[in-house]
């Protein structure tokens, strides 16, 4: 989870006058003369606001629903449309339902707790659907939505900042680099929210005014792992506070560094930290790429093992710290293959034990495994980023591996790869969309592909 979409997804820029007066708020803004209108609400799009028709021209309308009779603020322009906020509900949709958290609308996190439960697994699934048909794809079967259960995400970055002399610690506002602060989440793992409070005690302690910082928290075996971006550098006295922190708090782990790219300070290191795939317990740094869900990731691994059944040797692309590696290793050799320094190095040291599993770095936008290449692997896993893998697909699509597992965080990209491969004459059989960014307009996804 990050902290705006922090709550789920992407991040937004970095709030610097929280704490000076907010009349910008998407809540508080004045009329100032901005067209007023009603809507009736037609449908979701792809980021979770209702989509609405003014002049002939889409109009999104955030926390909205199909059939709400809404009047609207009209903002201004946005990508494809208009964007507009509303001003009061008129007739709510029969989709509508009431968002079980008091933050819905504010926060970030969540662009769907307004949607009635049938509504929103069928959003998901036709998210799926609708890349695939954009794709020409569209009679591919998109299976049911395997859903994840509130309150298991097992990482969570948060914003932290000092605000009109107070520690804010949230996630951001909707639209806004404005945190909101939050002391519970219907997402979140409990043992990440427990560690809220001393977190916002340490920051009123350490943190001074400017711009905000990252807190990450994950909950690995072992313990949580912290790890705070931006500030200054601890001096003695905010080392000594951390440690003091990181004990009363029993974290596993608490780190700091300078910005995203630089390197990591240990403040404390209390207990050895692993994440567990399959039988193999893997020391991941901080900051290391795992799923969002210990729920998800076992339903994308039992997806993905069964796809793969009966190959002798795997190939798992994007492989990060090993998530389906070691999984994969009970029962084929596997070769993984990672770009990222820190994952890698965590995979390949945990590979050291393993017969089973080599490892190699690589950058796969640049360097794709070629045809050629992957002619020795009977199945192949690819796991991009969003960006997706489009250099690495057109090598698998010229070669000749019999099974594909595509695992992706956006079905855009994953769409347009997959048209990739199907053209090099692959069969997309099946796509099952994998709900482990609850409440988020975000969807994972797991496919399999044959030739
Ligand atoms: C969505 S994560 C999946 C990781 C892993 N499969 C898992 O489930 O934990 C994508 C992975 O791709 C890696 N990656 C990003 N860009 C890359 C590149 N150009 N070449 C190789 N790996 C890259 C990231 O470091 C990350 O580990």
């Amino acid at each position: 989870m990050r902290r705006q979409g922090r709550g789920q997804g992407q991040r937004q820029g970095q709030g610097q006058g929280q704490g000076q007066g907010r009349s910008a708020s998407p809540h508080g803004t004045p009329h100032g003369g901005k067209r007023q209108v009603e809507l009736t609400v037609e449908r979701i799009g792809g980021r979770g606001d209702g989509l609405a028709t003014l002049d002939g021209r889409p109009v999104f309308v955030p926390q909205t629903v199909p059939g709400d009779r809404v009047r609207v603020r009209v903002e201004g322009e946005r990508a494809g449309g208009l964007a507009a906020e509303v001003l009061e509900l008129i007739e709510p949709g029969p989709e509508r339902v009431e968002a079980p958290c008091g933050l819905f609308g504010r926060c970030g996190g969540c662009a769907l707790q307004h949607l009635d439960d049938t509504s929103y697994a069928r959003l998901k699934r036709g998210q799926v659907a609708t890349a695939l048909s954009r794709a020409g794809l569209g009679d591919v079967p998109v299976g049911e939505v395997l859903r994840t259960a509130p309150a298991t995400r097992r990482r969570a970055t948060f914003a932290a900042k000092r605000a009109g002399g107070r520690v804010v610690l949230g996630f951001n506002e909707r639209q806004s680099a404005w945190i909101v602060d939050v002391a519970d989440c219907l997402v979140v793992a409990p043992a990440i929210l427990a560690v809220l409070e001393p977190l916002r005690a340490v920051l009123d302690a350490v943190l001074a005014d400017g711009p905000p910082l990252d807190v990450s928290v994950t909950a690995l075996d072992g313990g949580l792992d912290v790890l705070v971006t931006g500030g200054a550098e601890p001096g003695l006295a905010a080392r000594e506070a951390w440690a003091a922190f990181a004990d009363a708090a029993d974290l596993g782990r608490l780190s700091w560094r300078a910005q995203e790219r630089s390197p990591v300070e240990p403040l404390a290191h209390r207990r050895p930290l692993a994440a567990r795939f399959g039988a193999v317990a893997v020391p991941v740094p901080p900051g290391v790429f795992l799923q969002p869900s210990a729920e998800g990731e076992a339903a994308l691994v039992a997806a993905a093992l069964a796809a793969l059944e009966g190959c002798g040797h795997v190939v798992d692309l994007f492989a990060g710290a090993g998530t389906f590696t070691f999984p994969l290793a009970l029962a084929s050799r596997v070769h993984a293959v990672e770009g990222d320094e820190a994952a890698f190095g965590a995979l390949a040291a945990a590979a050291r034990g393993v017969p089973a599993v080599s490892a190699q770095r690589r950058d796969l936008f640049r360097d794709p495994l070629t045809a050629a290449e992957l002619h020795r692997f009977d199945g192949l896993l690819f796991d991009p980023p969003r960006a997706g893998a489009a250099a690495q697909a057109a090598e698998i699509a010229g070669s000749r591996v019999p099974v594909v597992v595509g695992v992706s965080c956006n079905p855009g990209t994953f769409a347009r790869d997959a048209r990739t491969l199907v053209d090099g004459g692959y069969a997309l059989e099946a796509v099952t969309p994998v709900d482990q960014f609850l409440w988020s307009s975000h969807v994972e996804l797991v496919a399999v592909f044959r030739k």
